[in-house]
């Protein structure tokens, strides 16, 4: 059996283990934010934003994000059928309805004619996802929130590196969430960022995220809302922090591995890659390839290609609503969303993918289309 190729694995060096280190040993009593504080200072430089707050995960900011936006009960969040669960969770939790629309067939990302269509008097959000790093059509999704008065929100777990006419996921909407999962370009283990340039958003997210405590309260223990416990430890900041030393590499090196799938498979008419559409830069987080539909070659076929291959085979995400949790949501007419799930398959991309694994990916891929 050739050895396994995991599809992604985060990047640990030296550095994120004696910043660790230290914090452990030193980051505590008064220190105990120093971490924390560095991590969302370099963040904050990177995106280009004014405000950023360091979380336990993506999931937990979007929570925060939607709750200081006031979502609840007989709200309605749109957002793309295909997803993870995670940007749809937090509004189920605050008693909202998501309402799943249709992704486009190249960019597989929230098609923004659909989300026109499913606005109603009751939607309150839109939350677009830069599905593997692609790029949502942020120009229209943000003219249409400024035309409807309703927040466009940018959960860029998969954005990182990834540019719109110079702009970075994540920083554009009225807030953006970013998630440092193992997965992810950089991780902190598990871990998230709420940003905004909304300075009141900014200040009623800060006094959630520290379980109702205003920053301006002089009281102590004295909370003067219900929030939430979603924050980061000043340990896992310190990885971060030696992450955000490294990001230019990690986003470079990603991009360096979309570059030599592209080159070895974009010329194949039977199959396409994440498109990078002019104007965009694309932080590549997930190479991903879609058969076309003529081939006949569907996801299990794939699956059993890549893992006889002893290659981590991990599929398209299904549409939401054909999931359990969803089945008062299910829908057939979000056709792109079911169809590209069927006959899709997401590339390893890890950072010390070596050149030797990457060929032995590219030829499965091959292989399948007879090449
Ligand atoms: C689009 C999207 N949103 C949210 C999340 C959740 O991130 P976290 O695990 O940090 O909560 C993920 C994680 O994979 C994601 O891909």
């Amino acid at each position: 059996m050739k050895p396994r190729i995991h599809y992604t694995k985060p990047s640990i060096t030296e550095l994120e283990v004696s910043y660790a280190t230290e914090a452990a040993i030193n980051g505590w009593g008064e220190k105990c934010y120093e971490y924390i504080n560095r991590f969302e200072e370099a963040f904050k430089a990177h995106l280009g934003v004014k405000y950023a707050i360091a979380t336990s995960s993506c999931t937990g900011a979007l929570h925060m994000g939607l709750a200081a936006l006031g979502i609840g009960p007989g709200d309605e969040v749109i957002m793309a059928d295909t997803n993870w669960i995670a940007t749809a969770a937090p509004v189920v939790h605050l008693g909202a309805k998501p309402v799943f629309v249709d992704i486009l067939p190249d960019s597989w990302c929230i098609d923004p004619e659909l989300v026109e269509a499913a606005i109603t008097p009751r939607t309150k959000a839109i939350i677009v996802v830069h599905m593997y790093g692609n790029l949502c059509e942020m120009d229209r999704l943000m003219e249409m929130g400024q035309r409807y008065g309703i927040p466009v929100i940018e959960d860029a777990a998969e954005g990182i590196g990834s540019q719109y006419h110079s702009k970075r996921a994540g920083s554009m909407g009225i807030f953006g969430t970013f998630s440092f999962h193992g997965t992810k370009t950089i991780t902190t283990g598990e871990g998230g960022m709420f940003v905004t340039n909304d300075a009141d958003l900014y200040e009623t997210v800060l006094t959630l995220s520290n379980h109702g405590r205003a920053h301006s309260q002089t009281k102590q223990f004295w909370p003067d809302v219900v929030g939430f416990k979603y924050k980061i430890s000043n340990i896992q900041a310190a990885i971060g922090c030696a992450q955000m030393e490294r990001i230019d590499e990690l986003i470079t090196r990603k991009r360096d591995i979309f570059r030599t799938y592209r080159e070895a498979l974009g010329g194949f008419k039977e199959i396409s890659l994440n498109p990078e559409p002019s104007g965009t830069v694309i932080g590549a987080w997930m190479p991903t390839v879609v058969f076309a539909r003529k081939t006949g070659i569907t996801r299990e076929q794939l699956q059993k290609a890549f893992l006889d291959e002893n290659i981590d085979a991990r599929v398209f995400f299904w549409p939401l609503s054909s999931l359990p949790p969803f089945s008062e949501f299910h829908t057939d007419s979000n056709v792109v969303a079911h169809d590209i799930c069927s006959r899709a398959i997401n590339l390893p991309s890890y950072n010390d993918l070596t050149e030797n694994e990457q060929s032995r990916v590219i030829a499965v891929v091959k292989n399948i289309l007879g090449y």
